[in-house]
């Protein structure tokens, strides 16, 4: 039951993700960089009649990663074949996907870090060679044979870079970081999507969802839905400043955009740990998360909003992460007797 009413929430917001993807480069607000390396890529790649090179995503959750490879493609004029790497569980099941590919289709495998070692090994060769070797029956009988793919594109996406082996991050012609948005951009994609979702919104209002966002927009798009509900119910369909602040403190929206993870590392970090320098392992047992996953998915916004540092022993809570807790090093440090 419980279950069901995860997934149930799950293809809601999944549905929703598609309803507010941009479609093309012109759609797809910030992240410039990227933006403009990949459309050179594109360009050059047409004018050749080539198919892409191999490309890589990576970054926190909700910032684009999917979405562009679905621009991507569109762009190309290329089919896309979606997959994921813990649904390619043996070497046959990329083989088949593979070997069903016409010329310049793209491939996107989510979730990339999770394939596992036997079929990513299979890449290797499919990448660079765009040939794999199949091994046919068993025992003495067994032999291999080679077949040749058409030249097509692999698009992966990942959250944990640090889990993707050399070898394989060595085959992407075009690596890609994605970063947290700054809120000029977030207030940017409120805008667009309130008017997909045909809700009036002014600047304020936008930037006052922004803010909140953690920097990420999915979230942005999340939060915009339940300050429609608000609108709708309590302000005539529009977003003002005003009302997006009254609808998110009414729904205990963090003012400063941390989730409930982000204060819990920084709860453990001052309030178990005196405010550092603690070990990134330390932190992980503490609150109970992967010591992956804080590195990547929590510490660089929590660094890049200036709420905590990585130094040489550990890291460190900044004063402004005290702050915000509500709590004070001084009086702990009274408390110490230091
Ligand atoms: N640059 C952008 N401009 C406009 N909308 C965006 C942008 N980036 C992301 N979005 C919106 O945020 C939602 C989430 O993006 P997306 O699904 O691409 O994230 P992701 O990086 O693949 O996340 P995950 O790691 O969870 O798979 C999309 O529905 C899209 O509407
Ligand atoms: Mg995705």
């Amino acid at each position: 039951m419980r279950s069901e009413r995860k997934s149930d929430e799950l293809n809601r917001s999944t549905a929703f993700d598609n309803k507010l993807r941009p479609t093309d480069f012109s759609g797809f607000v910030g992240q410039e960089k990227i933006r403009d390396r990949l459309m050179l890529a594109v360009k050059a790649a047409k004018e050749r009649g080539e198919a892409l090179d191999h490309v890589l995503f990576s970054g926190p959750p909700g910032l684009g990663k999917t979405t562009l490879s679905y621009i991507l493609g569109d762009a190309m004029g290329a089919n896309v074949k979606t997959t994921s790497g813990p649904v390619i569980t043996k070497p046959g099941d990329l083989a088949g996907l593979l070997t069903s590919l016409e010329p310049g289709d793209i491939v996107f495998i989510d979730e990339i870090h999770r394939l596992a070692k036997t079929v990513e090994e299979y890449l290797y060769s499919a990448m660079e060679d765009y040939a794999i070797d199949i091994v046919l029956d068993q025992g003495p009988n067994a032999r291999s044979v080679r077949l040749d793919l058409p030249r097509f594109t692999l698009v992966g996406a990942t959250t944990r870079i640090g889990l993707i082996a050399a070898p394989l991050r060595a085959r992407f012609g075009l690596v890609n970081r994605l970063s947290y948005y700054e809120p000029v951009h977030l207030a940017e994609i409120v805008k667009r999507s309130a008017a997909k979702l045909g809700v009036d919104i002014d600047d304020a209002g936008a930037l006052e969802i922004a803010r909140r966002s953690r920097g990420t927009p999915r979230i942005a798009n999340n939060l915009l839905r339940r300050v429609r509900d608000y609108a709708q119910v309590n302000a005539g369909n529009f977003i003002t400043g005003e009302v997006a602040t009254a609808s998110l403190s009414l729904l205990e929206i963090d003012p400063h955009g941390l989730d409930e993870m982000d204060r819990r590392i920084l709860e453990s970090i001052c309030a178990k740990f005196g405010g550092g320098p603690v070990g990134l392992s330390t932190i992980a047992v503490s609150v109970g998360e992967e010591p992956d996953t804080i590195e990547e998915a929590y510490e660089p916004f929590l660094i890049m909003e200036g709420y905590m540092e990585r130094t040489s022993k550990g890291r460190v809570a900044t004063e402004l992460a005290w702050k915000t807790l509500g709590l004070s090093p001084l009086a702990r440090q009274g408390e110490l007797g230091i």
